[in-house]
This record gives structure tokens, sequence and C-alpha cells, in this order.
């Protein structure tokens, strides 16, 4: 079909610090199958009889539901394996133009000290979303008020914010660190700071010009 979804590369060729390549692997295969997914069912949704829909079941009524649980799952995931780094090139050296990966910089950071008083009290508040949320912590700049937040996300596909673009992307499905770290989630979530290139954050920042709104 003309204007399906494409996977993204899978752009490392060894470990990450603290994450193993076997681990991240595993991982992309999950976020593999959301693209294909949401390309099989909006291409079912296109066909599928309207007359049928009903509130209790029907096919479309079920396809609405997956919908949005692939399409979420595929961007979501999108950004996570996006700003992990940094990514290897064939000779397993890091890429020269990823920048300095686990030190925050950049206009992010300056939005993220106004809206959370410092980084400290951002991170914490990251991390306590990213415990107790059963699927996703995700730094988002929400155009209802022009701010960040960090909101919380049980599934793909439950406690998404319309209207907010999410720039820090934290999975923290057991998929995710089970293999690396057991139960241990808490050094998963330390992990993924040490990996995160804030230059990939910061172009989503400046995509969508969310520093010229900030506060607006
Ligand atoms: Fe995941």
């Amino acid at each position: 079909m003309e204007n399906e979804y494409q996977p993204i590369e899978f752009k490392f060729n060894k470990d990450l610090d603290g994450l193993t390549i076997k681990m991240l692997e595993e991982h992309f295969k999950l976020y593999q199958g959301y693209v294909k997914k949401s390309n099989e069912i909006q291409e079912k949704i296109r066909v599928a009889d309207k007359s049928e829909a009903n509130g209790v079941f029907s096919y479309i009524g079920e396809l609405k539901r997956q919908e949005t649980f692939a399409v979420n799952g595929m961007k979501l995931h999108e950004v996570y394996f996006g700003h992990l780094g940094p990514a290897t090139d064939s000779a397993g050296s890091p890429q020269a133009s990823r920048g300095q990966v686990g030190v925050p910089h950049g206009d992010l950071v300056k939005m993220i000290e106004k809206d959370f008083e410092s980084l400290d009290k951002w991170k914490e508040d990251m991390i306590a979303t990213g415990i107790s949320a059963r699927g996703w912590a995700v730094l988002c700049f929400d155009f209802k008020d022009n701010k960040l937040h960090n909101y919380g996300s049980d599934a793909h596909n439950v406690g998404a914010v319309w209207g907010a673009i999410p720039l820090i992307v934290l999975d923290v499905y057991e998929h995710a660190y089970f293999m690396d770290y057991g139960v241990n989630r808490k050094n998963y979530i330390d992990s993924f700071f040490k990996n995160l290139d804030w230059d990939y954050a910061n172009k989503i920042a400046h995509h969508y010009e969310l520093q010229k709104r900030h506060h607006k």
C-alpha cells in the first residue's frame, strides 16, 4: 500500500552502557511488530463493513481499539530507540555527529529548569513516573498550557494526552529491561539516562519550535 508506515532502522552493533544489544534487538522486534500491525489494521479498517459497528462488540470496533495500541506503540518506540545512543557505525565506533550522550544540554534543559525548578527535580519526577507507570513515562510539551509535563501511561493507548508532543520517552514495560535487570527497574532507568541522546530530544523540540511557544 502507498503511504504505509515504514520502520526505522536498528542502529546499534554493540552493547550500550548497561543495555545489551541482545535485549535491544529483541525489543526492536516488538517495535517492528507494531509498525506491521499498524499497517495491517489500517488496511483492514479501510475495507471493513462500517455498518456493523456496535458499542458492545463489532469487528470495526475492535480494529479501531487496536489501532490506537499499535500506532502509539510504533510512535513511542520510535522516539525511544531514536534517542538511545550513541549509534555505532559498521566498524563499531560511535557516530561522530551524535554529540555527548547522557549529558543534558540545549534548549530543552532550559525549558525543563523553568517548568520543574531544576533538572534534578524533573529527573526525580520522571523516575517516579517510570517506577509507578506500567508502560511509559513520557516528557511531553503540552500545547494546552505550552509547558512540559511528565505523563505516565499504563499501556500504549492508556494515558496518552492528545495535543502533547513526546520529547523523552522511557519504556518501562518489563520487556524493556527484564532480560538485563530482572525486577530491578530503577537500575534500568539509570542506564536509560546514561544512554539518552539529548541532541535527539532537542531536535524534536526545535522541529516544533517549542522554545518559541514555551509559556506563551
Ligand atoms: Fe517497548
